[in-house]
């Protein structure tokens, strides 16, 4: 068992991240959000809140990343993401609860987000994390017209 968890914390994204978070997003999406989406989420978008997920020893090395907005009571889940590499070490679960304690602070009391049908790792980690399955949205994907899962969890 992969002793990293207990070396992990996480930071607000800066826009010197968003080189490496992009790797990472090109690896992990069929339809990747560019580097121009990143920034103008970190400098134009007042809602916006982007995590990144570092191993404190090796701060200069991003291991994830995770965004939402917060709209008044609501937080909408944008992307998680683990870099392949270190995947099932639980740095997304760290990483989703992580967010939700931001979007706590913000004043959110509840939380939302849409997964594909076929994605049984993301899946899995919302529902054991306290997401419930409310709804469908039919082709929500682009790139193969897959439905969308909303996923909802109270936050209080
Ligand atoms: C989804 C994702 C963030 C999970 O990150 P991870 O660090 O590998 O997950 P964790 O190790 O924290 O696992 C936490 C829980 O998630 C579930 N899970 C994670 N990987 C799983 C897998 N391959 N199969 C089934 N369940 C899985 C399990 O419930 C697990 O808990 P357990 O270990 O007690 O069984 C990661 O797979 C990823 O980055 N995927 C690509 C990007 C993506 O699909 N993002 C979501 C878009 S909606």
């Amino acid at each position: 068992m992969s002793d990293l968890i207990s070396k992990v914390t996480t930071r607000d994204m800066v826009l010197d991240d968003v080189d490496k978070v992009i790797e990472i997003e090109n690896q992990c999406f069929p339809i990747p959000w560019s580097p121009y989406a990143f920034r103008c989420e970190i400098l134009d978008n007042n809602f916006a809140n982007y995590l990144v997920l570092i191993n404190k020893e090796k701060p200069e090395e991003i291991l994830g990343y995770a965004g939402m907005w917060v709209i008044l009571d609501e937080a909408h889940v944008t992307n998680i993401a683990i870099a392949p590499n270190h995947r099932g070490k639980r740095l997304g679960e760290f990483l989703l609860l992580s967010l939700i304690a931001r979007a706590l602070t913000k004043g959110a009391t509840a939380i939302t987000l849409e997964v594909r049908v076929s994605n049984t790792p993301a899946l899995k980690l919302y529902e054991k994390i306290g997401f419930t399955k409310e709804g469908i949205r039919k082709g929500y994907y682009q790139d193969n017209n897959e439905d969308g899962i909303i996923m909802w969890k109270k936050l209080v």
